[in-house]
């Protein structure tokens, strides 16, 4: 296994080219079940969930080939409709294949993609939307089995707003018969990309963008190509890796408008953003303000963010509030921030974090994706080295974070662990 070696305190000074968003590219991947042929994909994110989706695809007759960040996937009819545990469980967003090969296929069987650090993760809202819709749904030794002779459209209402579930239930609905009426959908970015990049294959999409979705379902869909979204929670992430260290950076390949209410919570932790079409220019010149956050589903604070904004708030002058009313027991990362120095108290899923706290460097341990990346940047602020392990969570979800933050002036390499 590897792990980071973080020296702490350089500032974090000049440009960088963000990547194109996981969270979009594996929606996206799903949906070029729907229909035969060769789809291209570019701003495409070479991270480790993407690479293991290529592997599940590969074993539903899909052949995926990457060149210059441009995924080219060949897609042939499969006699297999199995997602595999072993699969699965490396990665829960395999579960999008769920719908599609449902809607093209008449059956799925998924395993089910069981919790992950920070607890459980339920897909019941998955399961509602395509019984809904028709399927019958059975659960059995931790697999899912859908089948459906065809799927028929229906007004759906979403117990809780959920970016899988909507994702699930629109790669089914686009193929059923009539019209399909999804209220309280997820209207984060990529959810947005996923309708239009749907409606390029020929489905019948509107509402785009709004927690109202309709959808009338149409006989077959044929391949596309689109260009990734860039990653907000990458540029949120290196964003707060800049204020951190005081630093000056300018962002390019990004969409301002997708970092929602960041942008005003920076703003009020004293931070300087300069603003054009497709770039942010990043300074903190002056001391952090503590600012209090709660997270909630697109455009307020992503969950995503949670993390990160923790390890901020330590070097803040005063004491803030995090809360995330999305997964309420995300804090594995509270416990190692504790063996840098950081002050932090849980009180049930909100996180009291002691300001003008100053860290002092030593091993931490990567319990999950974003928990890791707030272990860097801690690091990059803590006094000494830190040793960030397990940094596999990290490389989940970004791509070649290390190289973007040594870029930037970071005193960061990889190593294996001793
Ligand atoms: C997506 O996960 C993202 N993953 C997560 O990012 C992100 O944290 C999450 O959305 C919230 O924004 C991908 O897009 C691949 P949800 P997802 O369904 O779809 C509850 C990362 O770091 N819920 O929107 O699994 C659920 O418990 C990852 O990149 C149900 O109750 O999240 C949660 O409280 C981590 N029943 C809330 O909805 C369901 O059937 C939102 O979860 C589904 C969800």
């Amino acid at each position: 296994m590897e792990r980071f070696v973080i020296e702490g305190q350089h500032r974090l000074e000049g440009h960088i080219h963000i990547s194109g968003a996981k969270n979009a590219a594996l929606p996206l991947m799903a949906a070029s079940l729907l229909a035969d042929g060769i789809y291209h994909f570019s701003n495409f994110p070479i991270l480790r969930d993407t690479l293991t989706f290529s592997k599940l695809l590969k074993e539903l007759n899909v052949d995926s080939q990457i060149e210059d960040h441009v995924l080219t996937l060949r897609v042939e009819p499969t006699e297999n409709k199995v997602a595999r545990y072993e699969l699965v469980k490396t990665m829960r967003a395999s579960f999008y294949v769920l719908g599609p090969l449902l809607a093209r296929y008449g059956e799925a069987i998924v395993s089910l993609p069981g919790g992950c650090a920070w607890g459980p993760r339920p897909v019941d809202q998955h399961l509602k939307g395509l019984q809904k819709l028709g399927a019958t749904i059975d659960t059995v030794a931790g697999y899912v089995t859908a089948k459906a002779k065809e799927l028929i459209g229906n007004e759906i209402v979403f117990d809780v707003i959920s970016v899988g579930a909507t994702c699930n239930v629109l790669l089914s609905a686009v193929l059923a018969k009539g019209k399909t009426i999804l209220e309280n959908c997820a209207r984060e970015p990529e959810v947005v990309q996923l309708c239009e990049f749907l409606n390029k294959m020929g489905a019948k999409i509107s509402g785009i963008g709004t927690p109202r979705l309709e959808i009338h379902g149409v006989e077959s869909l044929h391949p596309a190509d689109e260009t990734i979204i860039p990653d907000r929670i990458e540029l949120g992430t290196l964003i707060l890796a800049t204020a951190i260290t005081g630093g000056n950076v300018k962002f390019t390949n990004v969409i301002p408008e997708h970092l929602g209410i960041v942008q005003e919570k920076l703003i009020e932790a004293g931070i300087t953003l300069n603003i054009q079409d497709n770039s942010v220019h990043i300074t903190r010149l002056g001391d952090v303000k503590p600012v209090d956050i709660k997270t909630s589903p697109y455009p307020g604070f992503p969950t995503d963010l949670q993390a990160q904004w923790i390890a901020f708030m330590t070097i803040a002058d005063g004491d803030s509030k995090i809360t995330d009313t999305i997964f309420f027991d995300r804090f594995k990362h509270v416990a190692e921030l504790q063996r840098l120095g950081a002050r932090i108290r849980l009180d049930g899923n909100t996180a009291i974090v002691e300001g003008r706290q100053r860290l002092i460097g030593a091993p931490v341990m990567s319990t999950d994706l974003r928990a890791s990346s707030s272990l860097v940047l801690a690091g990059l602020i803590a006094e000494g080295t830190t040793f960030v392990s397990r940094i596999y969570h990290l490389d989940r979800g970004y791509e070649k974070l290390d190289d973007k933050l040594s870029k930037l002036g970071a005193k960061i390499f990889r190593e294996q662990e001793p």
